[in-house]
């Protein structure tokens, strides 16, 4: 796979030989992941429960390399609602089932092919609201933790397996899901929006930018002994409160 055509030379393959299951493959983040993925040589497998998107994504000849779709349902991602009065059982149910108990039953099945082979990289999708708090619902924010809490412990129970397990936790990106969960309609205005209340300003963190982390992550060659990692891709958000500064500054205007 990947030959002569491919717009990367051998040695930048990052992926080569190595195959990569992708949940939510058809859209966003997981898109961008499966992509770079596949350009880096690996061979990709993308499953979602859009199959158009699916399809289209693994028939896209722009791409240098091989992705196929299998349409799997692992439940539909949800925020659940802001506030705790209004939380119901059911939300819970829903969000957890798929952010919390999908990642958990595809690292188990993932784990069955790892162990005998003594190698293999798990990686999750959490979410910045693993470290600023207050930005999307209780349910989302507790699901994310468990995602972390997850990773840590199979960290320490596949490490004798030489299996890594990390996770990658994004700030805001305008994917479908995002503009779904805030009502915006349109990506510019939604990125406007997110760099403005950012505090890395200049560079917009797009969807391809937590590939490159995830990329990283998957890496042998450049993460080989990086495991139990909760990597923040947040442009230093979490560091620091502006509310303070903020408050100041329209104090004296
Ligand atoms: N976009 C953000 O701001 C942001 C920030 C932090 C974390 N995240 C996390 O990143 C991950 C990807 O989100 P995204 O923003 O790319 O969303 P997205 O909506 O663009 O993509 C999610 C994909 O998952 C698929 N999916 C939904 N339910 C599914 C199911 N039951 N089975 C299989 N596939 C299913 C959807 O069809 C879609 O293709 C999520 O775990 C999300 O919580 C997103």
């Amino acid at each position: 796979m990947n030959g002569a055509s491919s717009s990367l030379a051998p040695i930048a393959k990052r992926l080569a030989g190595k195959v990569a299951l992708i949940t939510g493959g058809a859209s966003g983040i997981g898109k961008s992941t499966a992509k770079l993925f596949a350009e880096h040589g690996a061979k990709v497998i993308i499953v979602d429960i859009q199959d158009e998107l699916g399809l289209s994504v693994s028939q896209d000849k722009s791409i240098n390399g091989t992705i196929s779709y299998v349409h799997c349902d692992v439940t539909w991602i949800t925020m659940g609602d802001a506030n705790i009065l209004s939380v119901e059982q059911k939300d819970y149910k829903r969000v957890f089932d798929v952010n919390v108990l999908g990642p958990f039953l595809g690292a188990k099945h993932a784990a069955k092919v790892m162990i005998p082979a003594k190698r293999g990289t798990i990686l999750f999708t959490a979410s910045a609201s693993t470290e600023s708090h207050g930005l999307a619902s209780h349910i989302y924010t507790a699901s994310k933790h468990a995602v972390v809490g997850l990773t840590k412990n199979l960290c320490v129970d596949l490490g004798q397996y030489g299996i890594r397990v990390n996770c990658i936790s994004p700030h805001a990106v305008a994917t479908p899901l995002f503009l779904k969960a805030s009502g915006i309609d349109d990506k510019k205005q939604a990125e406007d929006l997110i760099s403005s209340a950012a505090n890395l300003k200049g560079p917009v963190l797009e969807a391809g930018d937590v590939a490159e982390a995830a990329l990283f992550l998957a890496s042998e060659a450049e993460s080989k002994y990086v495991s139990g990692l909760n990597l923040v891709v947040d442009g230093g958000y979490s560091t620091t409160n502006i509310a303070f500064s903020e408050s100041i500054q329209k104090f004296f205007t």
